[in-house]
């Protein structure tokens, strides 16, 4: 409570007592009744002090850890206010990654691309030690064993047991009772992690309320058979400490109840369903429930921090010619100098030409000899097939199919490198790609679009506080062609002006 509310309420006790105050010198019967009113009056604000009191000087914290739990490396934070208005950062984030020993040895080079050692906290979850543990690289997460969970029912016909232990992890986590835990994060071995922006999002919701937040599959398909109301495993969840607290207590009963679920996100769903708490979806968390060529999924990224990628190696490679770990790295190198920023769309075009580009930063750009609508350069190309049965649709977005015909594909270019020029600008530069199977178009107006060799983008450093604001897309404009006769066109990529928008003349 602020303390302009108490005042308001304090208001109408003060001005009843001036009220009563010139009655006192007449008759002894408004004497009486005077000081029945004062007694009155008296025991009012009494008993309104003592309420105060008693609401402000209460420990508003029994959902934090307490000390009669377990662990003596419980704390209790004393200055709760102070902990409140700090911005939330990796340090007040546990991470629980399901895994298995089986696998570790392969999934863990997804994990060493973000986990950060001594930064990072929390665990990967392993049913048993995993093989040559001593040799793993410094940038793997430390693991630990999962407790026994054979006396848990599953039914699901079609899983794997190992979903209880999965679901477990949450509990398991909590339960180590490491300090100062804001957000519980749950991941699988091969989800990768965008630290920076997995943060930014974070910062967006308190995390003294309970809040569950993730995202859907791609795939329809799969959210009618799962669930359109769960954060999927694989593209990672957050779950608040205060909704952690209350999942733990229910969460074995939970998984015994609904031993039916194939998966342990939706076991993990059915206790949130009991608690009452709704999924909060983030565009960012991406599980990734797609098959073939995901490059339309991601360079038609939406409007929102990149937080997740997942299922890595069950789609070709995102960069061509490149094993999916360098790819990724590729991918990171750019990220890493605007987190902010990666695979944000930005849309112009050379009115010179008539042509549309499309940027898709730190990943690709095209080039279409043609003036394109926005609403078409921003819905995902169908690169990519259904998760379960390798379909065309449905997605739970739209999708524009690509043809055969080569005069109706853009130009593609790929991310190549990352400079940065000054403090707050980068300079990222695409490149063509040439497919030796691949003809281009051979029509006469394709001609100079073919001929352009790279695109030089700049731009300025996202601030990732733009999260926090109603979101638009930034405009962008191409600063310098020279022609196309080095081969080589200039875009510049900033905050749209006022009035301006991307629309064909
Ligand atoms: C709590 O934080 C406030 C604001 O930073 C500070 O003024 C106060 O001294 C702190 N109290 C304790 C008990 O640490
Ligand atoms: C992490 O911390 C431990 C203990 O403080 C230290 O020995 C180790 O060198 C640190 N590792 C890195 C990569 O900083
Ligand atoms: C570009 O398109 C506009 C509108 O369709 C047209 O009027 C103009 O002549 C075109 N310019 C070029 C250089 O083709
Ligand atoms: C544009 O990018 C190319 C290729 O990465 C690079 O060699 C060149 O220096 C860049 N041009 C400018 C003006 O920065």
């Amino acid at each position: 409570m602020s303390s302009s509310s108490r005042e308001t309420m304090l208001d109408p006790l003060k001005s009843w007592k001036f009220m009563i105050w010139p009655t006192i010198i007449f008759k002894p019967i408004d004497l009486f009744f005077f000081l029945l009113k004062s007694i009155l009056a008296i025991f009012i604000v009494a008993s309104f002090s003592l309420f105060l009191y008693s609401v402000f000087s209460s420990q508003p914290q029994q959902w934090l850890p307490s000390s009669t739990c377990n662990n003596q490396k419980f704390i209790t934070p004393n200055n709760i206010s102070t902990q409140t208005q700090e911005k939330t950062d990796l340090s007040h984030i546990q991470f629980g990654i399901g895994g298995s020993a089986k696998t570790w040895n392969n999934r863990r080079r997804y994990c060493e691309l973000w986990w950060r050692p001594n930064v990072t906290r929390g665990f990967v979850w392993l049913d048993e030690k995993p093989q040559n543990y001593e040799k793993l690289p410094p940038n793997s997460p430390p693991y630990k064993i999962s407790g026994d969970t054979s006396s848990f029912k599953y039914t699901s016909w079609y899983g794997s047991r190992s979903a209880v232990r999965m679901a477990r992890i949450v509990k398991e986590s909590f339960e180590l009772g490491l300090e100062n835990v804001r957000w519980f994060v749950m991941g699988d071995d091969d989800t990768v992690f965008f630290l920076e922006n997995l943060v930014t999002v974070l910062n967006k919701y308190d995390h003294n309320q309970m809040y569950y937040i993730g995202g859907n599959s791609e795939s329809v398909e799969q959210d009618v058979i799962h669930s359109y109301n769960m954060a999927y495993g694989g593209g990672g969840f957050a779950i608040s400490y205060p909704l952690a607290t209350e999942l733990v207590r229910v969460l074995d009963g939970c998984i015994n109840r609904y031993h039916s679920f194939y998966g342990s996100d939706q076991k993990v769903q059915g206790c949130m369903s009991e608690i009452g708490i709704p999924v909060t979806k983030e565009l960012g968390f991406h599980q990734v429930d797609i098959r073939g060529n995901p490059y339309g999924l991601l360079a038609g990224h939406p409007l929102a921090p990149l937080v997740s990628l997942h299922h890595l190696d069950y789609v070709e490679s995102i960069f061509p010619r490149m094993t999916q770990i360098e790819s990724l790295k590729k991918l990171i190198s750019a990220y890493e100098k605007d987190p902010s920023r990666a695979l944000q769309h930005s849309f112009c075009y050379d009115l010179k030409r008539n042509w549309s580009i499309s940027v898709s930063w730190g990943y690709t750009l095209q080039l279409y000899p043609s003036l394109v609508t926005a609403k078409i350069l921003e819905t995902p190309l169908l690169t990519f097939k259904s998760w379960r049965s390798w379909h065309n649709e449905p997605f739970t977005f739209n999708t524009r199919p690509i043809g055969d015909d080569t005069c109706q594909k853009p130009i593609v270019f790929w991310f190549d490198r990352v400079e940065r020029v000054k403090d707050d600008w980068t300079l990222t530069s695409y490149t063509r790609h040439f497919e030796e199977s691949e003809k281009d178009c051979d029509r006469q107006d394709y001609a100079p679009a073919l001929a352009v060799r790279f695109f030089n983008v700049s731009s300025s450093k996202l601030n990732p506080s733009i999260w926090n604001m109603a979101p638009r897309r930034q405009c962008c404009e191409v600063i310098h062609d020279g022609n196309g006769a080095d081969g080589q066109i200039q875009v510049k990529i900033r905050g749209c002006k006022r009035f301006e928008s991307v629309t064909p003349p």
